[in-house]
């Protein structure tokens, strides 16, 4: 197993690319059991999140290839409904398949993720959909059995703004008779790019982006091909504070300025320098770090996956930060790796007050999730002396190259077997 190894104290200069979207990956992979045939897509991520999720495809039948950025899923020859425990045990969002193996099969059995690292994590708001569009729904061995000859487009009120649900949903309704219309929608671009990506599949999709969302059923999709994947927002996110923190100039390469705008809002306040350029985003940060308060909260507002890594930037800054997480109350493990670095957190609820330190120093820590060792990668950029990162499986999950993305930009940072 491998581990990171950071020497802080380089300012961050230069340009770095942005990769493809994880979360918008995963969805679009699970959209290819709607359809029969080779769908292609360019700009795929190469992690370990997406490898999981090929290989439960390949599970239920597809054929995968996979090179450069390409990845081809053939779902002609689909032949299995069943999600095992062993690979949904990996990585929650393999319950997108519950839907479209719905839609497509009539029927699924699809294990029940667990608990996580960030807290508790329920589908019941996936269930509810499914059931209101009349799958008949068990739970049996630890296992969601689904069956619905014919799902019913209905009205589905969610009684809150989840990601996977909403897509978990589109995915079920875009073969289901009749108009289904989902309420309290999740707004993330994500959800947007799985509905672009199923309309030119074929599907009747409008108001994706907003938080209701309307689907008119049709009777079959077909696959997609060449579809570029979105480039990944809080990749984006995580360079943009790397700069900040580094008091850097970074120019940031094909990302989306429109998709990071709570970032962008926090950062200028912060003091940072921002400028949007062609197909990019430059952002300079300054020798002081003001501190900002912090509220996570559904797109458009400050995403959670972002949380960990600027309560990095605001354990240095100067004076106090109070940062409140409202979606996932357990999503503070990182505190006690920083803690560890010198940073000044205290938890209060589900709120973290930061007494900004004037330098973290390096220390060996150890990675509970993917974006807390994002947020441990950055502590030890701008650390004093060398921080160790441990389990850095967490990081491949869902950053491609990270280490050697900042290593151009003039991180010294390198890997070592553990
Ligand atoms: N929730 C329920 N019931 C449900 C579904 C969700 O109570 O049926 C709760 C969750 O427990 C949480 C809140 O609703 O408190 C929001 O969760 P959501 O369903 O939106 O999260 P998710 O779809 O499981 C996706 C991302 C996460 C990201 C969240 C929030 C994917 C594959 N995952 O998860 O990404 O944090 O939305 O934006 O899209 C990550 O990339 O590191 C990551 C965790």
């Amino acid at each position: 197993m491998d581990k990171i190894i950071v020497e802080g104290g380089n300012r961050l200069e230069g340009e770095v690319t942005v990769s493809g979207a994880k979360n918008a990956v995963l969805p679009l992979m699970a959209a290819c059991i709607l359809t029969e045939g080779r769908n292609t897509f360019m700009n795929v991520p190469d992690l370990a999140d997406v490898r999981t999720m090929a290989k439960l495809l390949k599970i239920l039948g597809a054929e995968i290839y996979y090179e450069n950025g390409e990845l081809s899923v053939d779902t002609t020859h689909l032949n299995n409904w069943i999600a095992p425990y062993e690979l949904v045990k990996t990585m929650r969002a393999s319950v997108l398949v519950l839907g479209p193996l719905t839609a497509r099969f009539g029927c699924s059995r699809v294990s029940l993720p667990g608990g996580c690292a960030i807290g508790e994590r329920p589908i019941d708001q996936h269930l509810k959909g499914l059931s209101i569009l009349g799958a008949n729904i068990q739970i049996e061995e630890g296992y969601v059995e689904t069956t619905a000859p014919k799902l019913q487009g209905k009205i589905i009120p969610f009684d809150i703004s989840t990601v996977t649900g909403t897509e978990n949903i589109m995915l079920a309704s875009v073969l289901a008779e009749g108009e289904t219309v989902l309420l309290n929608a999740a707004c993330e671009p994500e959800v947007t790019e799985l509905a672009v990506v199923l309309n030119k599949m074929g599907a009747k999709i409008q108001g994706a982006g907003t938080d209701i969302i309307t689907i008119r059923g049709v009777d079959r999709l077909h696959p997609v091909e060449g579809h570029e994947v979105m480039p990944d927002r809080i990749e984006t996110g995580t360079f943009m504070i790397a700069s900040a923190l580094t008091q850097g100039d970074l120019l940031i390469k094909k990302c989306r300025f429109e998709n990071v705008g709570a970032i962008v809002g926090k950062l200028l306040e912060v003091g940072a320098e921002i400028s949007r350029v062609d197909g990019g985003i430059r952002v300079r940060g300054s020798d002081r770090i003001k501190s900002v308060d912090i509220t996570t909260l559904p797109y458009p507002g400050f995403p959670t996956d972002m949380q960990a890594q600027i309560m990095t930037l605001m354990s240095i800054a100067d004076g106090l930060s109070v940062i409140t997480e409202t979606i996932f109350q357990q999503r503070f493990m990182h505190t006690g790796e920083l803690r560890r670095m010198g940073a000044d957190v205290k938890l209060v609820g589900n709120s973290a007050v930061v007494r900004g330190v004037p330098y973290l120093s390096g220390a060996p820590t150890m990675a509970s999730d993917l974006r807390a060792s994002a947020s441990l990668v950055l502590a030890g950029l701008a650390a004093q002396g060398k921080t160790q990162i441990s389990r850095v499986y967490h990081l491949d999950r869902g950053y491609e190259r990270l280490d050697k993305k900042l290593e151009t930009v003039g991180a010294r940072i390198w890997r070592e077997e553990e």
